[in-house]
């Protein structure tokens, strides 16, 4: 297992990138911030598929973490990103930025995207879309990749980031990958490091319900309200569940839908404790 080279500074990557161009090779990014697990080395190797130089950037961005978030205890983790990415092969070059060369003293513009990032994590987290439309828009001009890899999980975040590289004639492409999920359904994220044995467990409703949704919807129900109530039930049927939201909508716009007609995003935030966990699945209604 050979880890993979490191970079801190923006003129070195540039110099790289540059190489690797000069070289024929298209560029792929998968920006990280770190504490990587399964799904995002499946972001890799969907890079590693299509790209001869896969930039991982990992950088836990500041300005996407609202106050009393958990930007401090944020899991940090390079020795153990770096072994990760070892086991993926070669082709792989890593992006490690410090917090000052992203945001020196003075910086003052900011991406805001429009109705997309307004529901769901916009309500809940204000500030955070345009934390993150900001680090991406940046990440992908300082790497100046061709394509871009990012997973299902963070749905809406793909979306925004989709919208803003059209809006503002960004020259890259953008994948979304599967969620990967544990054996026993649990969507892959960083943060499920912070959740104890019994709260790993009671975290297994997010993937409970969405697949209740998905039976309801297979058993003929359309009526959005009543999936969602019966969603509402399963999951506060666990004392230490808060939900932040439970929502059926319209995957292109996120306008909630009030039957489920055609294929439909069903997308849920809970808090179990301090931890914000996040999930959602595609509702295919069966040809009638
Ligand atoms: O999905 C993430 O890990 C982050 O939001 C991203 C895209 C790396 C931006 O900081």
């Amino acid at each position: 297992m050979q880890r993979p080279a490191v970079v801190s500074n923006l003129a070195e990557l540039r110099q790289a990138v540059a190489s690797a161009r000069a070289a024929g090779k298209r560029v792929g990014l998968v920006p990280t911030m770190g504490a990587l697990h399964e799904g995002h080395l499946s972001l890799v190797r969907a890079s590693q598929s299509e790209c001869s130089l896969t930039v991982v950037t990992i950088f836990v961005n500041p300005s996407q973490f609202g106050p009393g978030e958990d930007y401090d205890r944020y899991p940090r983790t390079l020795d153990a990103d770096l072994d990760a990415l070892g086991t993926c092969g070669g082709g792989i070059l890593v992006f490690v930025p410090r917090t000052e060369e992203v945001y020196p003293p003075g910086f003052a513009s900011w991406v805001e995207v429009g109705p997309v990032a307004e529901p769901w994590e916009g309500r809940c987290r204000p500030g955070h879309f345009r934390g993150v439309a900001t680090i991406v828009l940046k990440l992908f001009n300082m790497v100046g990749a061709d394509i871009a890899y990012f997973g299902q999980k963070d749905y809406q975040q793909a979306l925004v980031i989709r919208r803003m590289v059209e809006d503002l004639n960004v020259p890259i492409e953008v994948r979304v990958c599967p969620t990967v999920r544990e054996p026993d359904g649990l969507a892959m994220s960083s943060r499920n490091a912070y959740l104890s044995a019994e709260a790993r467990q009671q975290a297994l409703v997010l993937w409970k319900s969405l697949c209740l949704a998905d039976a309801m919807v297979c058993e003929g129900h359309r009526g959005a309200a009543a999936i969602r109530q019966r969603l509402r039930e399963l999951i506060q049927s666990n004392a230490d569940m808060r939900i932040d939201y439970i929502a059926l909508a319209d995957p292109e716009t996120l306008k909630p839908v009030e039957q489920v007609s055609g294929r439909t995003l069903a997308a849920l935030a809970v808090r179990l404790g301090s931890t914000r966990l996040i999930d959602n699945r595609f509702l295919e209604p069966p040809p009638s």
